[in-house]
């Protein structure tokens, strides 16, 4: 497949399960001081996740372009360095607000990932937050996964850093649960395909997608400390990179190899 079909086949998946196709918005966010470029698909819902702002949907499906060059969200200093990480991308998301929550966002994934993608689950990785002080940990997820047929030691937990996300310091956010990719040769070694790489050093595995479940709103006091309310309604934001997962489809080992940037590269070779 294209990287043009695979974004097709996102959008079209979850237009078939309900979802209102949204056009991406301008990488310059309306009327959000927080930020300075859009850097999730999940922005421009921003003040419906709130519950400040209602539209004539419940459910959302975008490809959004995001650039993470500063702020909370900077790959910048990761490009070149690894196999996946670009400053300016495309986000593939489905969006829930105050719909279906953890159980179908999960069952949409799982049934995506394997009956339209086709991606061989032994190559799949899941993980889960394990909780801290604030949150507790997400075992709903981690049980939901093993219910859709994932194998138990291959759901991982992980703390705040990879499993609990929010758009800047202060905004919606929630605690998530991402599928990383084995992008090695060998996945019935267990030796190689280990849990040892998911978010692990390299590319060996490649995290592709993030389901967020956005329970939360963090807001900052007049003492410069920070609050955690519970938003209105529990919604789901997803995030699956375009590239990354056009580098999985089409068994490349960068992002640079894919159709969607190799032309770009090759243009740039043939004016040097
Ligand atoms: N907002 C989450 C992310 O950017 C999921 O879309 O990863």
């Amino acid at each position: 497949m294209t990287g043009d079909e695979i974004r097709e086949k996102f959008l079209s998946y979850f237009e078939r399960n309900g979802h209102k196709r949204v056009h991406s918005s301008p990488l310059l966010p309306a009327n959000d001081p927080t930020l300075l470029f859009v850097n999730a698909g999940m922005n421009q819902f921003k003040d419906v996740f709130l519950g400040n702002e209602t539209r004539d949907y419940k459910r959302a499906v975008t490809a959004q372009k995001c650039i993470r060059a500063g702020g909370k969200h900077n790959d910048l200093d990761e490009v070149g360095k690894t196999a996946r990480h670009q400053t300016f991308f495309e986000m593939l998301g489905n969006f829930s607000f105050g719909d279906y929550f953890k159980e179908d966002a999960i069952k949409f994934a799982w049934e995506l990932m394997l009956d339209e993608f086709k991606l061989p689950l032994d190559r799949l990785w899941f993980t889960y937050f394990e909780g801290d002080d604030e949150v507790p940990a997400d075992t709903e997820a981690r049980d939901l996964w093993i219910k859709m047929g994932a194998a138990p030691d291959r759901v991982l937990p992980f703390g705040r850093k990879d499993n609990f996300w929010q758009m800047a310091d202060v905004g919606p956010c929630g605690p998530n649960t991402e599928i990383s990719y084995y992008m090695g040769d060998d996945p019935g070694d267990p030796e190689k395909n280990s849990a040892y790489w998911v978010n692990g050093p390299g590319d060996t595995t490649i995290e592709f997608w993030n389901l967020v479940f956005m329970q939360y709103n963090r807001t900052q006091n007049d003492d410069g400390s920070f609050s955690l309310t519970h938003l209105p309604a529990p919604s789901v934001d997803t995030g699956m990179g375009l590239e990354r997962i056009t580098t999985i489809m089409q068994h490349v080992t960068t992002n640079y190899e894919t159709d969607l940037l190799r032309p770009l590269v090759e243009f740039a070779a043939s004016l040097a």
